[in-house]
């Protein structure tokens, strides 16, 4: 009886989850979708607590003590940590809980291969090893790998790459492949399974070493779906259903992310992982004015030129959430509508340097999300806009991915601002963005160029329009 109860406790879990993946698609059901998935996640795990029944043993858990001193150890900590966390340092804490969750995954690999190893009066399950091992190697390389991402994006890990170094790192996987199907067939050399976890760890290091900090999210992601799935493992090792699913949809979601991610960026996984560009965003192209000339703008100028708009639309991007320029964003978007302006914001899938950085940076700033337009409804609007206002965007504008194809960009979805009457860029100088390429709509008859911290600019532009 209690195992039934605990198997419908599974299903709704498993139902929770999948309802809380699809209202997460949306920010209006965002924040209910998270709730909703926490609250199976929760269910699931009272329910193992008090009514999971040992086959073989026929005892329920009662290491009480253990798992509420956990849980409530882990609880504080991670309350805490996402209550203190800045919005723009959500990244960081994506990757550290992603780690967390790879060891556990590990974790529990090298806990079971224990148990089986002491059982030595039955045959060992080759089948069982199988998926010890692969929970052991793709938990290990999630969590070191995202150590190090996490690493790299709070600044304490620098870059590190050497001439040879994919090599060395395909050896060391493949050595860890290689011992991990020896054990497999020769469960008995136990040890073995320590060599194979140092050398995954090893190869979760190297593998993120070298990848250029911008496209930490794009590995971050991957090793988000590896953690899935080795957390899946687990669900095979234990025959819990729900971790199975819940594994399974992590590691679908997470490969998901990656592939749209290196799409929205018109680049390859393997470009990404081996990094042609995107590490190095200081790259200054071959002088700022090869192009031609560009127009500058003075702030009162574009304060004119706003306030007699109809229809603004403001098309955020890195340089706005490097400025934290969100809150003066919104005070400009406030300020102008009240002078009965249409303002709007255009939202590139891969503006920032995160999936939905534009969105979570706006909403910070209490931006009615209904103010927000997907690239495709945006595009439709940019004819009938009076005024684009940039701020801090680069790449997501530049033309050169429709015109160019020796461009690296070329063939990656932009916001076609050009086709608004009037384009103002604001950005600190002429140089490139994440691509490091030069944009030859800066140079464009009706771009003009305002150049100052996104932050600063802002503020004092809500100032001039305020006495416009
Ligand atoms: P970028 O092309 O990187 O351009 C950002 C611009 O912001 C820079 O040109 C910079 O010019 C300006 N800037 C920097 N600090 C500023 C400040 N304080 N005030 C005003 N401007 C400032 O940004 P984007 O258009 O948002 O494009 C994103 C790029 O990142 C794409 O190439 C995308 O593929 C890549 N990427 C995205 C993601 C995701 S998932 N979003 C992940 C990895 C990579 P100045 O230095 O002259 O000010």
């Amino acid at each position: 009886m209690t195992q039934d109860i605990l198997t419908i406790c599974y299903l709704i879990a498993s139902i929770t989850f999948i309802l809380g993946l699809k209202m997460l698609s949306n920010p209006a059901s965002a924040r209910k979708g998270n709730s909703v998935a926490a609250l199976g996640m929760s269910i699931a795990i009272l329910g193992t607590i008090f009514l999971y029944k040992n086959d073989e043993t026929g005892e329920y858990l009662n290491n009480y003590a253990w798992i509420f001193g956990g849980l409530i150890i882990g609880g504080i900590i991670g309350t805490l940590a996402a209550k203190k966390v800045q919005m723009t340092a959500m990244p960081e804490m994506v990757s550290l809980f992603n780690g967390m969750g790879g060891a556990c995954a590990a974790l529990i690999s090298l806990v079971e291969f224990n148990h089986l190893a002491a059982e030595t009066t039955v045959v060992i399950s080759h089948s069982k090893v199988l998926i010890i091992v692969v929970g052991l190697i793709i938990g290990s390389v999630s969590f070191a790998g995202s150590m190090i991402a996490w690493g790299k994006l709070n600044g304490r890990v620098k870059d590190l790459s050497f001439k040879g170094q994919n090599i060395l790192n395909l050896l060391v996987l493949a050595l860890a492949l290689v011992l991990g199907a020896y054990l497999v067939m020769q469960p008995h050399h136990s040890l073995l399974l320590y060599v194979i976890l140092l050398l995954s760890l090893l190869y979760g290091i190297f593998f993120v070493l070298p990848i250029g900090g911008a496209d930490m999210p794009v590995v971050i992601s991957l090793l988000n779906s590896f953690t899935g799935v080795a957390a899946a493992c687990g669900g095979f090792l234990y025959n819990n259903k729900v971790m199975l699913t819940g594994g399974i949809l992590v590691g679908a979601a997470g490969t998901l992310l990656t592939i749209l991610m290196c799409k929205a960026m018109n680049r390859s996984l393997k470009n990404v992982l081996i990094g042609s560009f995107g590490g190095n965003n200081t790259a200054v192209s071959s002088g700022a004015t090869s192009q031609g000339h560009y127009k500058e703008i003075s702030l009162s100028d574009t304060a004119m030129v706003m306030s007699y708009a109809s229809k603004v639309m403001i098309v955020p991007g890195y340089g706005l959430a490097v400025a934290q320029a969100q809150h003066s964003c919104h005070e400009l978007e406030k300020i102008l509508t009240e002078k009965g302006v249409e303002v709007r914001y255009a939202i590139h899938p891969v503006a920032g340097r995160m999936p939905g950085h534009m969105n979570v940076l706006l909403a910070e700033a209490d931006v009615n999300y209904e103010k927000l337009l997907e690239m495709e409804q945006a595009n439709e609007e940019f004819s009938t806009t009076d005024v684009v206002l940039i701020l801090g965007a680069n790449d997501v504008v530049n033309p050169a991915a429709k015109t160019d194809p020796a461009s690296p960009i070329y063939g990656m979805p932009i916001l076609d601002v050009e086709l608004a009457k009037t384009v103002i860029v604001n950005k600190r100088s002429m140089k490139p963005g994440y691509a490091g390429i030069e944009n030859e709509l800066f140079f464009k008859p009706k771009t003009s160029m305002l150049f100052g911290d996104a932050k600063k600019v802002l503020q004092d532009l809500c100032a001039e329009i305020k006495n416009t």
